[in-house]
C-alpha cells in the first residue's frame, strides 16, 4: 500500500477493541455516541488518524493506567473521510484507550446509521434506525479504523426508548430500564471488520427461534408480516446447516437474526449475526410468489449465510480483493440452493448470470476481477457482475476442473488458516494448490488478473483433425488485436454415430489441433457448459449440431449455443440472418433459460428498430413464440415443474407485449380480472406477464388501478410488481407521472433509481426519461441512496439511437460525472455497441425478419 494514498490510514496505531455506546433518538433523527477504543501504538506519535464522516466529535482523549489523560484537538478531513487527532505530546508505544464523544444525524441516504420509515397497522408513521456499513460507511456512525483488515472486537450498548427493540450482531448480555429509557448491552463480537457491525432499533417483531445446532435463528419484520416469514426461515435453516457441513467449521456467531428493513440500499447485507435485507429479498408468501420471486429469496438468504464464513470469518485484505467475498458467496449460494431444491436446477439457471458477466466483460472498458481501489466510490463500483458473476463462474470452472471434493477441501483449508483474519487471492491459491497438488496460480491468474475472456473457435481441419484457437472476445474490434491468452479447461463431447465420447484438455497456447477418432458425426465444445468462455463452432460444426438434433444437447449447452451465437452476431462475427434463422430451430424448446436468451435477443432488436420495422418484429416474435405457448397452454398441468410454470409466464409476456398478439392480450385481460376476484384461481407465475401486458395496453384508468394496488399490496413482491408496471405504460403523460413520483417522495428512494432506469428502458418512454434525468440530476443526486445514480444510469444503454447517444455523451462529459470505477465508461461503450449494431443492421432488418 503506497503510504501516499490519502484515503488509507497509517498502520502504526492498531485498534483491537471498541466499546461503543449509542443513543439514537428516532423522533428527531439524531444520535449521540461514545466510543472507547483499546489500541496499540507501535511507533511513538503525536497524531492519530482514523475515519469519521458527517460526525461532530466533541471530545477526544487518550489514557492508560498510571498516566495523565491527554486531550487531542480534532480536525475533520472531509475530502478523505478521516479525522486527525493531534496530541499535545507524543504517545509512547504500548496499549492505550482512546475515548471519543460524538453526535450525528440519522440520514435518509440508506448508508451509515440511517432512518427507515413505514406505516403501521393503525396508519401511523413509524421510524426504524438501521445501519449499512459496507463498503466504507461505519465511519458515518462512529469514528473507527474503517478498513477491512483492522479487525477488532465490538462491544455495543444501545440506549433506546423503552417501547422499542434493539438488535445487533450478538446476543443481549443485559438489559436495564431506567425512566423512559432502556439500556441494551450486547455480548462481545468475534474479531471482525468494521463494515460488519450492525444495529437496528425500532418497533419490529421476530419469529420464534428455530435452532440449528446451538444457534437460534430468527426472522424480523415490521409488525403484521409474520405470515411472510416461513419460506425465508426454511432456506435460512437449511443453508446454515449446509454451510456448517461444507465448510467443516461451526457457525462463528452466537445467534443469527435476519431482518427485513423497509428502506434498504442493496438486496441484503451480511452483518455477522444480524443480516439485513430489503423486504422483497426475505419476506415472501410461498403460495402467491412466482418461481423467480421464491428463487430470489432463497438465493439472497443462502448468499448472506455463506458470507458468515466467507467474508465475515475470513475477509479480503482490501477492496481490490472483493471477489474473495462476493464471488465465493455467490458460488456457495448456488451450491446451497441446489442442494436444497435440486429440481430448481440452480447451476443451469446460473448460465443466465454468467451471460450477464460475459456481456460486460466483452467490452474494452471491462476490468480484471481483481482491480485497484483507492477512493470509497471506487470500492462501491467493485460490486458488479465481474466480482459476483464472473468470479463465481471462474470458481465453478475451477471446481469442475479439480473436482468438487478437492475444491471443498481447499476451501476448508483456506478458512481454517485465515479464520478471524484477512486474506488475498494468493492465499486462496496456496490453500487450493496444497490439496489439489496442481499449480493453481498458472491456471487461475489469467482469469482473475486479466480483463475479458476468450472466444474459442472450433474448426475442422480435416475429418480427423479439430483445430481449437483462442482470442479475446470483444464486441468492437480494435487494432492491434489482443495478445492475451488464458489457460482454458476444455471439455468436448463427440457424437460417434449413436455413441458419445469425451475429450478433456487444457488449452494454454493460441491454438491446438486435436486428433479425432473416426466417424465423428457432431461435436460440442464446452460440454457441460461450465467454462467461462464463448465458443464459435464454425461450419460445418454448427450445422451438424443442429441436424443431429438440438435435443441431444443438454439444456445448458443449448443455452450456450444460442447465447454464444447471439454474442458473436452482435460482435459482427456471425451474420444476423444466420442467427435469426437459428432461432427458428427452437420451436420445440421447453427450457426456460434457453428461452430467456432468445427473448432477450428479440428485446434487443426491439430497442434498435424504428416504427417502420415494428410490425415485422412483432410478426417474427409471434412466429417464434406461439408454438410453445400453444403447446404449454394457459393453465398449469399436474406434475409440471416450477421451471415450466415460470417459462409459461415468460412466453405469455413476450407474446402479448413484444409480439403484440391480440388473442394473448384478450386472454390476459380476462384472466387478470378473474385473478383479482379469486387469486387462487390463477397460477402466480403468469401474473407478472398479465400485469406487464395490461400496463402495455393500459390507459389512465388502468394506471390508477395499478397505482392503488401498489399502495395496498399484500406482499413485497406484489408491491414491487405493480410499482414496476408504472414504468411499462406507453402514454407519455402516464410515464411522466411515474417519473415525477420518483423524486416527490411517493416512491421509496430504494426503488426510485430502478424505476427511472425502467422508463429509460421503455422504448415509448426513453426520450422522456432521458430529459427527466438531465433536468433533475442534481435533485436525484441529493435524494437517491448510495449507488442510486449508478443504478439509474444503467438504463442509458437503452438510449439506442445515434442522436440520443450523442446527447448522452455530451451530457456526461459536460457535467464531469463520475459513477465510480469504470462504470460510466462501460455504460457508454455498451451503448456504442448497441448503436453500432443498429447502424449496421437496421437498413436490411425488415427483410431479415420476414417469416
Ligand atoms: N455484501 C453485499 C451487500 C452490498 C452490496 C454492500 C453493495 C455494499 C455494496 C451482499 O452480500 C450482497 O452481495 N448482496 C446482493 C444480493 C446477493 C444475493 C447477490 C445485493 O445486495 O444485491
Ligand atoms: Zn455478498
Amino acid at each position: 500500500i503506497p503510504t501516499i494514498d490519502p484515503y488509507r490510514l497509517p498502520r502504526h496505531v492498531v485498534p483491537h477493541r471498541y466499546e461503543l455506546r449509542l443513543e439514537p433518538d428516532l423522533a428527531s433523527a439524531r444520535f449521540s455516541g461514545l466510543v472507547t477504543i483499546s489500541l496499540t501504538v507501535h511507533q511513538v506519535t503525536d497524531t492519530i488518524l482514523l475515519n469519521a464522516l458527517d460526525l461532530a466529535i466533541s471530545s477526544a482523549t487518550i489514557d492508560r493506567p498510571n498516566t495523565q489523560p491527554l486531550t487531542a484537538t480534532v480536525e475533520m478531513e472531509a475530502a478523505t473521510q478521516r479525522c486527525r487527532l493531534s496530541f499535545p505530546q507524543p504517545i509512547a508505544p504500548g496499549g492505550w484507550r482512546l475515548h471519543l464523544t460524538f453526535a450525528g444525524i440519522l440520514n435518509d441516504k440508506l448508508r451509515g446509521f440511517y432512518r427507515s420509515t413505514y406505516t403501521d397497522l393503525a396508519g401511523a408513521t413509524q421510524t426504524i434506525a438501521a445501519t449499512q456499513f459496507e463498503a466504507t460507511d461505519a465511519r458515518r456512525a462512529f469514528p473507527c479504523w474503517d478498513e477491512p483488515d483492522f479487525k477488532a472486537v465490538f462491544a455495543t450498548t444501545l440506549v433506546i426508548d423503552r417501547a422499542l427493540t434493539a438488535v445487533s450482531n450478538t446476543r443481549i448480555a443485559s438489559e436495564s430500564v431506567e425512566g423512559g429509557k432502556k439500556t441494551v448491552r450486547f455480548e462481545d463480537t468475534m474479531k471482525m471488520s468494521t463494515y460488519l457491525v450492525a444495529f437496528i432499533v425500532g418497533r419490529i417483531e421476530s419469529t420464534a427461534p428455530v435452532f440449528v445446532g446451538p444457534t437460534p435463528l430468527r426472522l424480523w419484520a415490521v409488525p403484521g408480516k409474520h405470515a411472510l416469514t416461513r419460506f425465508g426461515l426454511d432456506i435460512a435453516a437449511a443453508s446454515l446447516k449446509f454451510f456448517e457441513d461444507y465448510y467443516g467449521i461451526p457457525y462463528p456467531g452466537d445467534k443469527l437474526d435476519l431482518l427485513a428493513i423497509p428502506d434498504f440500499a442493496s438486496g441484503a447485507m451480511e452483518n455477522l449475526g444480524a443480516i439485513t435485507f430489503r423486504e422483497t429479498a426475505l419476506l415472501v408468501d410461498e403460495r402467491t410468489g412466482t418461481h423467480g420471486e421464491l428463487e430470489r429469496v432463497a438465493d439472497v438468504v443462502a448468499h448472506e449465510n455463506a458470507h458468515m464464513w466467507f467474508g465475515d470469518l475470513v475477509t479480503m485484505s482490501w477492496w481490490n480483493g472483493l471477489w474473495l467475498n462476493e464471488a465465493f458467496a455467490t458460488f456457495m449460494e448456488m451450491l446451497a440452493v441446489d442442494a436444497w431444491k435440486p429440481e430448481w436446477k440452480r447451476w443451469e439457471t446460473f448460465a443466465v448470470s454468467r451471460a450477464a458477466a460475459f456481456s460486460l466483460d466483452g467490452l474494452h472498458s471491462t476490468r480484471p476481477i481483481e482491480y485497484p481501489v483507492r477512493a470509497p466510490k471506487d470500492a462501491e463500483a467493485m460490486f458488479d457482475v465481474l466480482t459476483y458473476e464472473k468470479g463465481a463462474s471462474v470458481l465453478r470452472m475451477l471446481e469442475q476442473h479439480i473436482g468438487p471434493a478437492v475444491f471443498r477441501d481447499g476451501v476448508r483449508e483456506y478458512l481454517r488458516t485465515h479464520a478471524y483474519g484477512n486474506a488475498d487471492t494468493k492465499d486462496l491459491w496456496i490453500a487450493l494448490g496444497s490439496v489439489a497438488r496442481q499449480p493453481v496460480p498458472e491456471l487461475m491468474n489469467g482469469w482473475i488478473f486479466q480483463p475479458g475472456f476468450p472466444l474459442v473457435t472450433a474448426e475442422l481441419q480435416s475429418e480427423r483433425e479439430l483445430r481449437l484457437s483462442q482470442q479475446r472476445f470483444t464486441y468492437v474490434t480494435q487494432e492491434p488485436a489482443s495478445e492475451q491468452l488464458w489457460h482454458i479447461p476444455i471439455q468436448i463431447r463427440l457424437s460417434i454415430g449413436g455413441r458419445e465420447d469425451y475429450r478433456r484438455l487444457l488449452l494454454t497456447e493460441r491454438d491446438v489441433t486435436v486428433a479425432l477418432p473416426a466417424g465423428v458425426t457432431a461435436l460440442f465444445v464446452n460440454a457441460g457448459g461450465q467454462g467461462f468462455y464463448r465458443v464459435r463452432h464454425r461450419a460445418p460444426l454448427l450445422r451438424q449440431l443442429i441436424d443431429g438434433g438440438l435435443a441431444r444437447l443438454a439444456p445448458i449447452e443449448r443455452f450456450n449455443l444460442v447465447s454464444d451465437a447471439w454474442a458473436t452476431t452482435v460482435a459482427g462475427l456471425m451474420p444476423l440472418a444466420e442467427y435469426l434463422h437459428l432461432t427458428a430451430q427452437f420451436k420445440e424448446e421447453r427450457d426456460k433459460n434457453v428461452w430467456t436468451v432468445l427473448l432477450d435477443s428479440f428485446s434487443f432488436l426491439n430497442r434498435i428498430i424504428t416504427p417502420a420495422e415494428r410490425p415485422a418484429l412483432e410478426a417474427f416474435v409471434r412466429d417464434r413464440v406461439e408454438p410453445a405457448v400453444k403447446d404449454l397452454g394457459w393453465d398449469p398441468r399436474p406434475g409440471e415443474s416450477d421451471l415450466t410454470r415460470q417459462l409459461r409466464g415468460e412466453l405469455l409476456g413476450a407474446l402479448g407485449k413484444l409480439g403484440n398478439d391480440p388473442a394473448t392480450q384478450r386472454q390476459a385481460v380476462d384472466r387478470y380480472r378473474r385473478y383479482r376476484t379469486d387469486p387462487a384461481s390463477v397460477d402466480p407465475n403468469v401474473i407478472p406477464a398479465f400485469v406487464k401486458i395490461l400496463a402495455y395496453l393500459g390507459d389512465a384508468a388502468r394506471y390508477e388501478e395499478f397505482s392503488q394496488h401498489y399502495k395496498t399490496a399484500a406482499t413485497p413482491q406484489e408491491e414491487r410488481r405493480y410499482l414496476f408496471s408504472l414504468a411499462s405504460f406507453r402514454d407519455p403523460a402516464l410515464l411522466s407521472r411515474t417519473l415525477s413520483r420518483t423524486i416527490n417522495g411517493e416512491i421509496r428512494t430504494q426503488d426510485a433509481p430502478f424505476i427511472v432506469s425502467a422508463v429509460l428502458g421503455n422504448v415509448y418512454g426513453r426520450e422522456l426519461a432521458w430529459t427527466f434525468v438531465k433536468t433533475n440530476w442534481d435533485q436525484m443526486d441529493r435524494l437517491f441512496p448510495k449507488q442510486g445514480l449508478r443504478r439509474m444510469c444503467g438504463g442509458i444503454v437503452a438510449l439506442a439511437t445515434p442522436a440520443l447517444e450523442r446527447d448522452v455523451r455530451e451530457f456526461f462529459a459536460s457535467r464531469h460525472i463520475d459513477l465510480g470505477g469504470k462504470t460510466l465508461e462501460q455504460y457508454l461503450e455498451h451503448l456504442r455497441v448497441t448503436v453500432a449494431f443498429r447502424e449496421r443492421e437496421l437498413p436490411t432488418l425488415k427483410d431479415r425478419l420476414k417469416v
